[in-house]
C-alpha cells in the first residue's frame, strides 16, 4: 500500500469518528436543554367579557391541563382509563378537569383548558412513553391556542396531572408563554400516589415577580368522590371563597 492510500484511509477513519462524536454531543446538549416554546398561532378570548370580580376586586382564570383516556361514558372501562377518568352526571372527565370545573364553579372563576396542537393519544401505554421521552427530551409541547386576554386576570389557579413525578412538558410550555409578572398562581393536581412531587418548588422557580401559593391543592385519583368537598375546604382555607 503506498502512503496516499494509507492517507486517504486515515482521513476517512478520523471524519467518521469526528462525526460520531458531534453525534453524540448533540443528542446529549439535545436530552438538557429546553426545547423552544412556540406561540400559538390561534388566539383565544376567555370568558364572557362579564369575568367575576371578586370582593378584593381581582379577576381569576382556572386553566387545567387533563388527559382523560376515554370520553366514552358508555363503554366498560380498563383499569387504566378508570384511573385516569371520572363520570360526573354521565359524562366522562379527567380528574383534573374535574378539580378544575369545581374550582371554577366554586368561586366564579372563568375556566380554560391547555390543549396541544397534537392531540395526545389516549392509549396508556404509548401515552406513558411518550410523556417519558418527552420529559427526557425537555421538550414544549405546542399548545393549540393563546388567551388574547390573559393579562387581564390577578389570580391564576393552575391545574395539571403528575407525570412522572413532576408536570407534563407541556406546563412549562404554558409557563413560558405568557408574563406572570403581578399575579398570583394556585397550583392544583392529581396523581397516582405521587402527591405534588416538588411541582409547587418548580413553578416558584421558574417564575419571577411572581406570587406562588405554597397550600396547593393536590389530590390522589383513588379520591376523586371526596372533590367536592375537599376543593371547598381547601378553597375556604387559602381564602379565596368564605
Ligand atoms: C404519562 C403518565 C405518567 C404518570 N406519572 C405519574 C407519577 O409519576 N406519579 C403519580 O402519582 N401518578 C402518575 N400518573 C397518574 C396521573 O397523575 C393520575 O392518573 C392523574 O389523576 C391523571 O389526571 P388527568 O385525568 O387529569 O389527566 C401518570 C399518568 C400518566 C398518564
Amino acid at each position: 500500500m503506498n502512503k496516499k492510500v494509507i492517507l486517504d484511509i486515515i482521513t476517512v477513519i478520523v471524519i467518521i469518528l469526528a462525526g460520531v462524536g458531534i453525534y453524540f454531543v448533540t443528542n446529549k446538549t439535545g436530552s438538557t436543554a429546553p426545547k423552544t416554546t412556540k406561540e400559538p398561532d390561534e388566539k383565544v378570548t376567555v370568558g364572557d367579557g362579564k369575568t367575576k370580580i371578586d370582593a378584593n376586586g381581582k379577576k381569576s382564570l382556572v386553566v387545567y391541563f387533563s388527559i382523560p383516556e376515554t370520553t366514552d361514558a358508555k363503554k366498560k372501562m380498563t383499569t387504566e382509563e378508570e384511573n385516569s377518568a371520572i363520570v360526573v352526571d354521565g359524562e366522562v372527565l379527567g380528574n383534573t378537569q374535574y378539580v378544575a370545573m369545581l374550582i371554577s364553579e366554586k368561586t366564579g372563576a372563568d375556566l380554560y383548558r391547555i390543549e396541544p396542537k397534537t392531540p395526545y393519544t389516549t392509549n396508556h401505554k404509548n401515552l406513558v412513553d411518550q410523556a417519558s421521552k418527552e420529559q427526557s427530551d425537555n421538550a414544549r409541547p405546542e399548545i393549540k391556542n393563546k388567551i388574547s386576554n390573559f393579562a387581564d386576570y390577578d389570580i391564576i389557579y393552575v391545574g395539571y396531572p403528575i407525570w412522572w413525578s413532576d408536570m407534563p412538558q407541556i406546563m412549562y410550555t404554558f409557563f413560558e408563554l405568557y408574563d406572570f409578572t403581578g399575579k398570583t398562581i394556585i397550583p392544583f393536581s392529581t396523581h397516582g400516589g405521587s402527591g405534588l412531587s416538588g411541582t409547587v418548588s418548580t413553578i416558584k422557580n421558574k417564575l419571577s415577580n411572581t406570587t406562588v401559593e405554597e397550600n396547593a391543592f393536590t389530590m390522589s385519583r383513588d379520591d376523586m368522590e371526596a372533590a367536592p368537598d375537599e376543593v371547598d375546604t381547601w378553597l375556604k382555607e387559602i381564602g379565596t371563597i368564605d
